[in-house]
């Protein structure tokens, strides 16, 4: 069975094709940042329009890279929410004509869903029950993975994402969108820092997070402060190490708790680097997984997986659109 994956949540137009026995057969992620990046943010009418531009073009290259035709397809995923409404609807219009034309099903995924499932692409082996920390732009959150489709979340951020926070703070340091890999960049050229950033309900008994009172203090250090290279390395690496020991603090403790070895971690924040290393050394008795990189980020190869798992028990087949912009997962 061969399924294409179709991302368009945010700013990364993400084409997939999964084989059932072989896998993934290729993928493509075209990103807008250079779009976005001047405004620091996505800009959602901006995200739709280039969706639109991009998804038919990037599906001919990538039918072309692994030399299928469309009419070998036997299903299509794509990302039903949450995400921003014009590029979810880009995606959810695209992938329900061309089943239609094709005369196979469309399946709906949900992005969260998948960003926690894209770690057993590769790790063949990995299966639930697990623990999950997805860690995105839009949600940062700790679910209990029982099987392929129940799941029960067990702490969230009460207020902004890990990935928000990064974007946010970097805007302030006069780093560019999006600020996880420019924190990182800058971080690494220190290896200490005179700054001693909270570290917010490392404490507290529950698995719940909270990031915002963080960014409005590190936004008011960054107001104070004649800035340049050295101390913006310094503000960087402890506002990571910050956000980086919480994460940990409370993931670990969840495994602990509830007697599950098996960990996850998933989004485009498990793409950093010091913390798939800190997860690694400070892992004691849980072992920890994390997707390739390339499928940490936004992406259309965990669609299409997510699209395999999800043909197994569900198959609708409506020619309806109904994105979601918030999570059904989560609900
Ligand atoms: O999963 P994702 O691509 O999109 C959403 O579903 O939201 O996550 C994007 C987020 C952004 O906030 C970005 O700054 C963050 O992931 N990110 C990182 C890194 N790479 C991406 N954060 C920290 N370190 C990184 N290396
Ligand atoms: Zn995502």
């Amino acid at each position: 069975m061969i399924i294409l994956g179709i991302e368009s949540s945010c700013d990364e137009t993400g084409l997939a094709l999964y084989h059932s026995e072989r896998g993934i057969l290729g993928h493509i992620v075209n990103s807008q940042h250079n779009i976005h990046g001047k405004y620091g943010g996505v800009v959602p009418e901006l995200a739709s329009r280039d969706h639109v531009l991009k998804l038919v073009p990037l599906l001919e290259e990538l039918l072309n890279q692994v030399e299928i035709q469309l009419k070998n397809i036997d299903l299509i995923a794509f990302t039903n929410g949450p995400g921003l409404l014009g590029p979810l609807l880009t995606g959810a219009s695209f992938a329900k004509s061309l089943a239609w034309s094709l005369n196979i099903k469309a399946i709906e995924i949900d992005h969260l869903e998948a960003h926690i499932f894209s770690a057993m692409i590769s790790e063949k082996n990995l299966k639930p029950p697990f623990i999950s920390l997805l860690v995105s732009g839009g949600h940062t959150m700790l679910s209990l993975i029982k099987n392929n489709t129940q799941h029960e979340i067990i702490g969230k951020t009460l207020d902004d994402s890990a990935g928000e926070v990064f974007d946010k703070v970097a805007r302030h340091l006069g780093l560019s969108y999006p600020g996880g890999p420019e924190i990182s960049k800058m971080s690494e050229k220190t290896k200490s820092s005179s700054y001693n950033f909270p570290r917010p309900m490392i404490n507290t008994k529950c698995y719940n997070f909270s990031f915002s009172g963080l960014k409005t203090h590190v936004t008011q250090v960054i107001n104070k402060t004649e800035l340049n290279s050295e101390i913006i390395s310094e503000i960087a690496f402890d506002f990571e190490n910050s956000i980086i020991d919480v994460l940990i603090s409370k993931t670990l403790k969840a495994s602990k708790n509830l007697k599950i070895k098996n960990i996850v971690v998933a989004g485009g924040v498990s793409a950093n680097k010091k913390l798939r290393e800190r997860f690694d050394k400070e892992k004691s008795d849980s072992i920890v997984y994390f997707p390739d990189l390339e499928f940490s980020t936004d992406n259309g190869a965990m669609i299409a997986y997510m699209g395999w798992l999800k043909s197994k028990v569900d198959l609708t087949n409506s020619l309806e659109i109904t994105p979601h912009p918030s999570s059904r997962f989560i609900s």
